[in-house]
């Protein structure tokens, strides 16, 4: 795992944008997440997108989760938030942006569908991250299996009052949620975790120190070949080996490129 620290969010989005930028490439598939981290870095793709620097043409993207019972037109179902944020403001395809049916009435087969659509097409190059201030990825809450994939989930108490903020009200926030299971998450070619701010320091620590377990679920991506966690300060504020990460980005081999990868 490489852990990369910036001084704010927005090196965080910096450098979560330069490493996305390595994976532009015609039949490349994206792993987009929702939530608040990604949007800055999305704000960042949309930059360079309209400065004529990158392209997302031919491109296939498929988002972590979805709610259940939220219909795709709801301005919170995240398949409306990734095209309102994110797709629709660069040339994906929109029949290329790809969310779970949180709007079946047999989610748990809607669940199966997505993870052969994500094996159909080719698996995920790049899974773009954010974390739960309980270690959440996807919607893989505590306790869920390290090999799971994707699945109906029950939201945690926490989640749902974590996510009351986009809602009126914490009675409005979905109670369940299709999510790519932490095994497809590990299948991804490269993963990437950005968070940001003190909220998310426990998370953090326990993620990149801690052990790898079920009761923080993205420790799981220290078993992942290719992870890098990006955090600014706040988020690296309860990490002990700090010096050593900042030691390892500077000592990085030249043969490696940004994304921890052999240059291409
Ligand atoms: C969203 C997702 C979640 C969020 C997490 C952090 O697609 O999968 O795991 O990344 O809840 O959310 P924010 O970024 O809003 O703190």
């Amino acid at each position: 795992m490489e852990v990369l620290i910036r001084e704010t969010s927005s090196g965080v989005a910096q450098a979560a944008a330069d490493i996305m930028c390595e994976h532009l490439s015609p039949g490349k598939v994206l792993g987009l997440a929702t939530g608040s981290t990604p949007l800055e870095t999305y704000r960042e793709l949309i930059r360079r997108y309209e400065a004529g620097e990158i392209s997302f043409s031919g491109m296939k993207a498929f988002c972590l989760d979805e709610y259940i019972g939220l219909p795709g037109d709801h301005d919170q179902s995240y398949r409306y938030v990734i095209r309102n944020e994110f797709t629709s403001h660069v040339d994906f395809n929109d029949a290329d942006v790809h969310s779970p049916n949180g709007m079946s009435d047999r989610p748990w087969e809607a669940a199966d569908e997505y993870e052969n659509a994500i094996v159909d097409a080719g698996g995920i190059d790049l899974q773009l991250l954010g974390v739960g201030r309980n270690g959440h990825i996807g919607f893989n809450e505590p306790a869920t299996s390290l090999a799971s994939t994707t699945r109906v989930e029950i939201l945690h108490q926490q989640t749902v009052r974590d996510n009351a903020r986009f809602f009126d009200s914490e009675d409005e926030v979905p109670k369940y949620a299709i999510t790519q299971g932490l095994g497809t998450i590990l299948r991804s070619r490269q993963a990437l975790l950005i968070a940001t701010g003190a909220g998310k320091a426990q998370a953090v620590h326990d993620l990149v120190e801690g052990p790898v377990s079920a009761a923080c679920p993205a420790s799981v991506l220290q078993l992942h070949p290719n992870a890098v966690v990006i955090v600014d300060e706040s988020a690296a504020s309860q990490l002990n080996e700090v010096e050593y990460y900042r030691h390892m980005e500077a000592m990085r081999p030249e043969w490696k490129g940004l994304d921890g990868l052999p240059k291409r």
